[in-house]
Formats: structure tokens, sequence, C-alpha cells
């Protein structure tokens, strides 16, 4: 192996995975974290996210063997960086704070031949005008004795584990041998196809593929919102509209949240706002679902005198524990603060879980299901004239 040494900065839900499969391969491999907690962790064999496949790969002798942790940098032969980009919420663009001090970080060690490869979600130049800039002050020159690859992750939380070896991955960089360098480290532990591109493209797909499905969620929510001025169905209109061979559009939903879908757009916003017109307003239109959403609670329930609201769902999409950026959340505390009573559970979220349904509706007005998780919509369908009898006046939305 030619880059037998590697340290991955930023070891949360992006890098660790990939420093356990790249010491699964045999790479010698030092994971660096400044929280103290995940390195601690990581040295006692620990996963400190929930990926259950992944806690047992871990275990592996060869994985103990290959992976440690610390929380600074040293010498290597890659360097791989997975630190958060988070959303400037003021500015709508990229904090490169992270990335940044990563990059700072390693610095001190480069040396001649290195590779480093930047995994993090960046708006599109950030290798060339940010990331360059900062490792050429060690005197190397990238594109010539340093390399330095653009490789955005893909992985579906929750599915880590198969998706990280499974899915095809991009491998951008402005010369020919960071390229090549970098697929040689992927096609260790990656079995789906690795495409070789330039940086600035692989910045910009990792972006158009989240920005893709915004843009559409969008197109779904817009409609729904002309179906409801019409006063028609929009789940009618949309199934037979998608009768047609060559049209499939998505189902509205209460907006769109998480880490990424949010996020990603305003990233190619931030680096040609003239031509992102179309994304900027669905953006607008989707940050403006759970408006939308409120209104229609509120509309159901204006015939009731002090309604009594119980909402279920507090994640971001159905079928998951993660309430990063979440619609739901939002829905009720705009509720709330226009003084609604509404009690909020979520059976997935440890400290909103209940009993039952028919326990926490008792004397409720309207009962609204933000987020159809599966064993919500069972129970629903399993008890709804027993959740009925209970409440005070049996309103029941489902989104
Ligand atoms: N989580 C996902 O599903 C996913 C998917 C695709 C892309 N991404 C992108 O990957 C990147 C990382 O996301 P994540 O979800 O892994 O974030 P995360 O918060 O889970 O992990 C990032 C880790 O980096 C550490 N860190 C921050 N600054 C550091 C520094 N200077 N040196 C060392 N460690 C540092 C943090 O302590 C944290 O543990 C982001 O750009 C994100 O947009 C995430």
């Amino acid at each position: 192996m030619k880059l037998q040494k590697i340290v991955v900065i930023g070891t949360g839900y992006v890098g660790l995975p990939a420093a356990i499969l790249l010491a699964r391969a045999g790479h010698d491999v030092v994971g660096v974290d400044i929280n103290d907690n995940i390195v601690r962790a990581i040295n006692e064999g620990v996963l400190h996210i929930n990926e259950k496949e992944l806690q047992a790969v871990m275990e592996e002798e060869e994985v103990r063997k290959n992976l440690r942790a610390q929380s600074t940098p040293c010498e290597a032969d890659a360097y791989f960086i997975a630190v958060p980009t988070p959303l400037d919420e003021r500015k709508k663009i990229a904090d490169m704070s992270y990335v940044i001090s990563a990059a700072e970080s390693i610095l001190p060690h480069l040396r001649e031949g290195n590779l480093v490869v930047l995994e993090s979600t960046v708006p599109p130049l950030t290798c060339r005008e940010v990331l360059t800039p900062i490792l050429e002050k060690s005197g190397l020159k990238v594109g010539e004795n340093l390399h330095l690859a653009h490789c955005p992750e893909r992985i579906l939380p929750g599915n880590v584990f198969h998706e990280i070896v499974h899915n095809d991955r991009l491998i951008g960089a402005k010369d020919a041998k960071s390229r090549e360098l970098a697929a040689e480290v992927y096609s260790t532990f990656v079995s789906g196809q690795l495409f070789q591109t330039d940086d600035v493209t692989a910045e910009l797909c990792k972006l158009m593929e989240n920005t893709y499905r915004d843009v559409n969620v969008a197109l779904a929510n817009e409609l729904s919102a002309v179906c409801d001025t019409l006063e028609i169905s929009a789940k009618e209109a949309i199934t037979l509209a998608n009768r047609h061979p060559r049209v499939n559009i998505l189902f509205p939903g209460i907006g769109v949240g998480g880490h990424c879908i949010p996020i990603d757009p305003w990233f190619i916003k931030e680096v040609d706002p003239m031509n992102s017109r179309l994304i900027f307003t669905s953006r607008m239109i989707n940050d403006e679902q759970p408006y939308r959403i409120a209104a229609k609670i509120r509309k159901a329930v204006k015939n009731v005198n002090t309604p009594r609201i119980v909402a279920i769902g507090a994640t971001y999409k159905p079928d998951t524990e993660d309430t990063r950026e979440s619609p739901a959340i939002e829905i009720v505390d705009i509720l709330k603060s226009d003084g609604y009573s509404i009690e909020h559970f979520d059976p997935l979220v440890p400290e909103m879980k209940y009993e039952s349904l028919e326990s926490i509706v008792e004397g409720a007005d309207c009962l609204t299901i933000l987020v159809p998780h599966k064993e919500v919509i069972s129970e629903l369908e399993r008890s709804s004239d027993a959740i009925s009898d209970k409440m005070r006046t049996p309103i029941v939305l489902r989104f």
C-alpha cells in the first residue's frame, strides 16, 4: 500500500465510518477529534454514533489493531478531512471555520507526496480558493509535490455500513496524480464505482444531488398549496398526474429538515446567486411550509373553544430518531407561540415517548400526525375508533 498511514480529521458521522473502513482494509489509521469524549470512545472500541452494523465492524480484531484516536494530528501519508460545514444562519453561506482550522492543524506535519482528501460538503471552489492557499503555506505545491482531492460523502445515516462500501463515489481533483492516489485509497474499501473528475465538478455534484431533492419537494409543496386554493385533494391530483408515463411528482410534506437538504442548496447560491433563482425560491417555499401546515391545524380547530392539540412526530423524517432541523418541531413552536395548548410526542425520540395513542389523546380536540413513523400509522389504523372515542373532539389530521 502506497499510502499506508492515514489521519482522519473529524471522527463524526462521516469521518469515523471512513476511519473504521480504512483500518479494516489494513491502513494504519489515526482518528483526530477536538472532542475528547469521542477520542476516548474510539480508543475503547465504542462507536459514538447509532449504527449497529458498524459497531460490530469496529470490534473486529483488524480494526482494533489498526485504529486509534487522539486530539491532535501527526505525520501521515494521507489526511482525510471530515469536519462540519454548517450554514451561517444569518448570511446563508457556508461556515468554513472548521475546514480552515482542520487544514491549519495538519500544516506542521505535511511532507512531500502527501495526499489531502476533503470529504466535507463544501461550496464549489473550496479546494482551489480556500484549501490550496492554506496547504501551500507548508512550502509544498498542490498538484506538484502535494496532492489534493475532494471526495464528497453520500451516506444515509442509519445505513452507513452498507452505503459507505457500496455507493458509487466521486473522486475530484485538479490534477491526474491526486485523482489516481485518492482512487487508490478508496478502492481499498469501496466496492461501488469510483468516478474520477475535477475538484469543482465533484464539489458541485454533491450539492446538486441534495438540491435536486429540495427543488422537487418545493414543487410538490407549491402544487399542494394550489390544490388547497382550488379546494381539491393534492394527494388525489398528484396520484393521477403521476399516471402519465414521464411524470413523477413527489407528495407534499411538512417542510424539509435534516442536516443536508435544507443547507446544501445555499452553498450553490453562495457562488452564483444570479443563476440560483429557482434554487433560492425552492428554499423559501420549503422553509415556509411549516407555517402552511400550522395554518391548516389552526383552521381545523377554529370552531373549538380553547382546543387541546396532541402532535405526534418530532424527527425530520419518518422512522428515524434524528430531530436536526426538524420542521415538526418548528410547527409545534409556531402553534405554541400563537398561544395554542399543544403536547408533542414521538415514540422514537427517547425523551418524547408515550405509552399509547389512546392514553395521550384523552380529552384532546385534535390529533395531528406530523411525522408518519410506521409504528404510529399502524397504531392509528389499528385503534382509530378507540382513539376517536377518547377525544373530546375527534379531529385527526395526517400529514
Ligand atoms: N452526516 C451525514 O450523513 C453526512 C452525509 C454527507 C456529507 N456530510 C458532510 O460531512 C461533513 C461532516 O459531517 P458529520 O455529520 O460527520 O459531522 P459531525 O458533527 O458528526 O462530525 C464532525 C466531527 O469533527 C470534529 N471536529 C470539528 N473541528 C475539528 C478539527 N478542527 N479537528 C478535529 N476534529 C474536528 C467534531 O468534534 C465532530 O466530532 C459535513 O460537511 C457534512 O455536511 C454529512
